[in-house]
């Protein structure tokens, strides 16, 4: 794919504007906020897609928290997943004294998520919850539901807001759906 083009090229319309994306980022972080005072939290990014959304969220949360990265990427083509996770980078810390929350960009089939809350259930963490900032409940495969249930969208394959097509687009404020013209070209 021609990655020079002007970055408008490769958009449609914008699906979800800043403001309500920051709007939900503020609704959540204050609801983490509630939820784990005095308790010992660790947020887990899972990259590359979340890393502006943990960026946004953790600059909410007004209590003291830790957070990791973990890198996963699934096998298929750049707008279908297939379910097959694999682990690129992992955390070194142990999880048995903390409360687990994994930030994800979007839930899709729900596959990617299921897998890493089977792997860090078995660490023992003191609970573990996901946050996803946005979510396409329509084409769940499995039976998953984020605690921290982001700004619900329908399905269409978008960008921006750490959300990629090909590796490029993350870097939008706003989320945008996909100009089909450029798929596959
Ligand atoms: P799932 O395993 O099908 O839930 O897929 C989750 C992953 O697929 C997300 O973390 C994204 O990286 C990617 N993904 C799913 N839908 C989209 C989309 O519309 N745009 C960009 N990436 C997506
Ligand atoms: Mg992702």
């Amino acid at each position: 794919m021609d990655k020079t083009m002007d970055i408008n090229e490769y958009l449609g319309e914008v699906l979800v504007s800043r403001e309500e994306i920051q709007k939900k980022v503020k609704e959540l972080a204050a609801q983490i906020t509630e939820d784990y005072r005095g308790k010992k939290l660790i947020l887990i990014g899972v990259l590359k897609g979340g890393f502006v959304f943990m960026a946004d969220l953790v600059r909410e949360i007004k209590i003291p928290v830790e957070m990791d990265f973990i890198a996963v990427s699934s096998y298929g083509s750049s707008t279908k997943t297939c379910g097959v996770v694999r682990l690129l980078k992992d955390i070194d810390v142990p999880l048995n004294d903390k409360h687990v929350i994994i930030v994800e960009d979007i839930i899709d089939t729900g596959l990617t998520l299921t897998y890493l809350k089977e792997m860090f259930s078995s660490r023992n963490p003191l609970s573990l919850k996901i946050c996803s900032a946005f979510d396409k409940p329509s084409r769940r495969l499995v039976d998953l539901k984020a605690e921290y249930q982001g700004i619900v969208i329908p399905d269409k394959y978008v960008v921006g807001y750490g959300l990629d097509y090909d590796g490029i687009l993350r870097n939008l404020h706003d989320l945008y759906i996909l100009n089909e013209k450029v798929i596959d070209k």
